[in-house]
């Protein structure tokens, strides 16, 4: 470096120790009085989005800013706005808490940048990936023998589920493959289907019985039809767990359909499959165990912030065959030996972030009992939500809970019931302190009760429960 070079001394990119730890205790007081406070914070607060958006707009900085402004914007004018899904009234979608164990995971990842996409540059870590798949390969059922790679969450595991069954199934001739999954599946499942390459008129959503689940028979001559026609059948998608009901598809069925047609069955667990570890879930989920490929996303099943989701496959060479490319100044592919597999030989990425930290570290510090105590909680939630409903007169309870969701009407079977209920669902999402979600379920608008952040208590569904009795009350007048 020559003498006239201004980085040696106070080069601004490398932080001083006493800087580093001076950041740390600014952020955390900010960071930690506003996630203590998350339980009993509001979950909309409007979205005038205009004071922020003056403040962020800007042309690039010239000027250095101090680490406590910033912080300050942040906590104080972008955080209040928009919806507040961490806090334990959102009761809508599919809520993704945030364990705050695994910030601690991310602090230490982002903060020594080792490199996961080649096993040598970062052995440990990626064994701890390794040891979390084959976590909830266990949950699952899955043999021992299975693997699979984390991801940033069930859109990509969908989407890798689907490109392994291509390449195990289709080969390059992609024309004629034809999928199957329900009306009810999520959609990043057809999103994967035309990513993959797989036209969308081969996707056949088939629709879903009263209790929005695939029916096999149904499925059967779908396959029989298209088997006729010289298509090529190649994939099975089932659902653990709808968005739209929680709705569960008889997976050891259509496991079973898909063993006797030699199509590849992905069942997509993403949010519902930690159930399987309930009393009752095994017979719950009976037949995910079948599957070739799951979608597991411990950032929602397991209640972890975002970024974390996982495709568990029953053959790791499948996940290979459909991942693996060479370069020249790449190392060469190491062996057939899974025991040192290079992560980017099974994943589409190269560069990635370490993933399994975020998911063995809570699982760490707290064991399994209270991740299964809380997925007990919400199904007793779920169960006392739906009673209560069922008590108003009224109220049409249109998908029993299989999981954690319950949706419901209201109003005589006269009139535009659609309307509403998109009015009572205003009315009740209007205080600020609860929010539910709509949809439409066999042509009926439905509002959704999702007690499945783990933040969310019997309180706050007693709270969600006077907030619809007193809409109700509101536009029957
Ligand atoms: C059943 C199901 N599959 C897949 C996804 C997509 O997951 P992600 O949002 O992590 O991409 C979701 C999202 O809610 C889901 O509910």
């Amino acid at each position: 470096m020559s003498s006239s070079s201004p980085m040696p001394s106070g080069f601004p990119l490398e932080p001083s120790a006493h800087e580093m730890r001076k950041w740390i205790e600014e952020a955390a007081a900010k960071i930690i009085p506003y996630v203590d406070s998350l339980p009993d914070q509001p979950v909309t607060n409007g979205l005038k989005r205009d004071s922020f958006l003056k403040k962020i707009r800007e042309p690039i900085p010239r000027q250095a800013t101090e680490l406590s402004e910033l912080l300050t914007t942040i906590f104080d004018e972008l955080l209040p706005v928009g919806i507040n899904l961490p806090s334990a009234g959102y009761l809508a979608y599919i809520p993704v808490g945030g364990l705050f164990h695994t910030a601690i995971a991310e602090f230490v990842t982002t903060s020594i940048n080792r490199w996961p996409g080649l096993y040598k540059f970062c052995p440990g870590f990626i064994e701890i990936e390794k040891t979390v798949i084959a976590w909830l390969n266990e949950m699952m059922g899955m043999p021992k023998t299975a693997g699979g790679i984390l991801t940033s969450g069930g859109s990509l595991a969908n989407f890798g589920g689907m490109v392994t069954a291509r390449s195990e199934k289709l080969g390059e001739e992609l024309a004629n493959g034809v999928i199957y999954c329900s009306d009810q599946a999520h959609h990043s499942v057809l999103k994967a289907a035309v990513l993959a390459g797989i036209s969308r008129k081969n996707v056949r959503k088939i629709k879903s019985d009263q209790q929005f689940r695939i029916p096999p028979e149904v499925l059967k001559s779908m396959i029989q039809s298209d088997l006729e026609q010289k298509l090529k059948p190649f994939l099975i998608v089932a659902s653990a767990g709808t968005t739209n009901t929680g709705a569960i598809d008889p997976l050891d069925e259509l496991a079973e359909i898909a063993k006797h047609h030699g199509l590849w069955f992905h069942v997509d667990a993403a949010w519902a499959g930690a159930f399987r570890m309930t009393k009752n879930g095994k017979q719950m989920m009976k037949g995910i165990e079948e599957a070739d490929s799951i979608t597991f996303d411990p950032h929602k099943a397991l209640f972890l912030p975002f970024g974390s989701g996982a495709l568990l496959v029953r053959d790791m060479n499948a996940l290979k065959r459909a991942h693996s490319f060479e370069a020249d100044y790449l190392p060469s592919e190491n062996s057939d030996d899974f025991d040192q597999l290079d992560p980017s030989q099974v994943s589409p990425e190269l560069s990635r972030t370490v993933r399994g930290l975020q998911v063995w570290l809570p699982m760490k510090m707290l064991g399994i009992q209270p991740f299964i105590d809380c997925l007990e909680e919400k199904l007793e939630l779920t169960r006392f939500v739906t009673e209560e409903l069922r008590s108003i007169s009224g109220v049409e309870v249109i998908a029993e809970p299989q999981t954690a969701i319950v949706a419901f009407r209201y109003g005589a079977s006269s009139g535009d019931l659609n309307a509403l209920n998109q009015k009572l669902l205003d009315q009740i999402n209007q205080d600020g302190s609860i929010l539910l979600s709509g949809t439409m379920l066999h042509g009926k608008f439905a509002i959704r009760v999702v007690p499945f952040g783990h933040r969310t208590h019997r309180k706050h569904v007693e709270m969600a429960l006077n907030l619809i009795k007193s809409a109700i009350a509101n536009v029957s007048h």
